[in-house]
């Protein structure tokens, strides 16, 4: 010991010097930081799924609002036979830095999987990210500038809003129906940007088992989204975490396979049919693009999880993976029957929702003065919760949204779930109906069909039939 340090010990008087409290966030506080922020953190916005986390993470509440799949289905002994073997045969190389753009072995498994859903990527096209959401995040560091216009569709992933935000992009919302995203709605605001003489950087979609809307884009709207990328030289980001969790009817081609990766980025993710603990998504882009994401993703965290990727080698060269998502496949269609079946039993009838054939997701309706957000207060107090649905909007819209998850709760939980939510919209209508004295809850007609006059956003029209599809 140094014998000059003073000592604090049971024969030294002196006191121990206290260690520095830091004051939490008082006003003071945060004047003291304010002049040293960035521009960009006043529109950053906080992406509402987080910020559930911590509450939706108590075991006593029923969490309908994370989009997590359900990784206890995942063989623990295969896991561990994965992870010994890297132990014993590759411990120092999966304990290394990688290259930035991923290991080609990576790239190989990630070309079987879009190899599934009729993609062929040229390797050097492909960049391994930490997550689709780093993806989304490097597509927008190397493309968007302040002010820049991104069209989206409405709503739209709630995780790329922070994003966009944070890029100080205008993100301009395109409604979507039952068929996807309208793209004659599409086509209209183009020509309206056009009359303002500006030129959107990219046109964003999930087009397969839409997150939150949990719908499909029809071929022919798929085709002519490419159409119009190409005639107007637009890029368009095609984010495909669902396209093989298909739980009924037959597959469409991706975007990318339309366009054959000239105007359409991609953007995938090992997360849904392997793990998001992993962190293992991509992208795809043409060459001059991938070369300022590449960039980008240098300054951002010089490469992916060497240890995921090692791992997602020694899980593919299995060669079960195609198994798994089967599995996971026929879990979640179970978990979606009995989603549709509690909400139609305890939604009140002016309510609408999607009936998704695939993807984790439904999104619901509710009466025009029912806000979820306020619900959302209501329903954590009866431990359970779900998504408002303004998360998903730029916009202040999507007030009587609500995204629900069916992957992460067994098929009594979600039941229940739902239960425990259209009990707090009745009282919300019941309350209503006692204010203004009206009856807005007439039930539907026998044939099932909707009470006039209600908008139901993602139903098929019953006619005329839409051009489009
Ligand atoms: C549409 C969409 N994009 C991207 C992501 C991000 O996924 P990850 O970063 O886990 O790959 C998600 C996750 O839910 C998603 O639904």
């Amino acid at each position: 010991m140094d014998p000059a340090r003073p000592r604090h010990g049971d024969d030294d008087p002196s006191p121990a010097p206290q260690p520095h409290r830091r004051a939490h966030s008082t006003s003071s506080d945060l004047e003291r930081y304010a002049g040293l922020f960035a521009r960009r953190t006043q529109v950053m916005r906080s992406s509402a799924m987080r910020d559930l986390m911590e509450i939706t993470a108590r075991p006593e509440v029923i969490s309908l609002a994370g989009g997590l799949p359900d990784t206890s289905t995942f063989p623990r002994d295969s896991f561990a036979a994965q992870m010994t073997r890297i132990a014993q045969q590759s411990a120092a190389k999966a304990l290394q830095y990688g290259p930035t753009e991923g290991f080609a072995e990576t790239k190989d498994v990630i070309r079987e999987v879009m190899a599934a859903e009729g993609m062929s990527p040229e390797p050097e096209d492909v960049i391994v990210t930490t997550g689709g959401q780093q993806a989304i995040d490097l597509i927008c560091k190397a493309l968007i500038d302040p002010g820049d216009v991104i069209v989206a569709e409405g709503p739209t992933y709630p995780g790329a809003v922070p994003v966009f935000c944070s890029y100080e992009a205008e993100t301009r919302q395109v409604e979507m129906d039952a068929d996807g995203m309208r793209i004659d709605l599409l086509e209209e605001l183009l020509a309206e940007l056009d009359r303002e003489g500006r030129r959107p950087k990219f046109i964003y979609s999930v087009p397969t088992f839409q997150n939150p809307g949990g719908v499909t884009m029809a071929l022919a709207r798929r085709r002519r989204l490419v159409e119009i990328a190409r005639e107007r030289e637009i890029l368009v980001v095609e984010d495909n975490p669902y396209g093989l969790l298909r739980y009924e009817g037959s597959a469409l081609p991706p975007l990318y396979r339309l366009d054959g990766g000239d105007y359409v980025l991609y953007v995938g993710t090992l997360s849904k049919i392997l793990s998001p603990g992993i962190r293992v998504g991509w992208a795809c882009a043409p060459p001059p693009v991938m070369r300022k994401i590449v960039l980008g993703k240098q300054a951002a965290d010089l490469c992916t999880s060497t240890l995921s990727q090692y791992f997602v080698r020694e899980y593919f060269a299995e060669g079960r993976w195609l198994d798994y998502v089967g599995k996971l496949a026929r879990i979640y269609r179970s978990r979606r029957d009995a989603m549709l079946d509690a909400l139609a039993r305890h939604f009140p009838a002016q309510a609408t929702w999607s009936e998704p054939e695939g993807g984790l997701f439904v999104w619901a309706t509710l009466p025009d003065y029912i806000d979820t957000t306020d619900l959302l207060a209501k329903a954590l107090r009866e431990n359970v919760a779900f998504v408002p649905g303004q998360a998903a909007f730029v916009e202040p819209r999507g007030t009587h949204s609500m995204r629900l998850n069916f992957s992460a709760q067994n098929e009594d939980e979600i039941r229940e779930g739902i239960r425990r939510i259209g009990a707090v919209i009745a009282e919300q209508v019941d309350l209503y109906e006692t204010i203004t004295g009206e009856h807005r809850a007439a039930k539907p007609a026998p044939d099932g069909e909707p009470a006039p006059g209600h908008v139901l956003p993602f139903q098929r029209p019953a006619s005329p039939p839409d051009p489009e599809r």
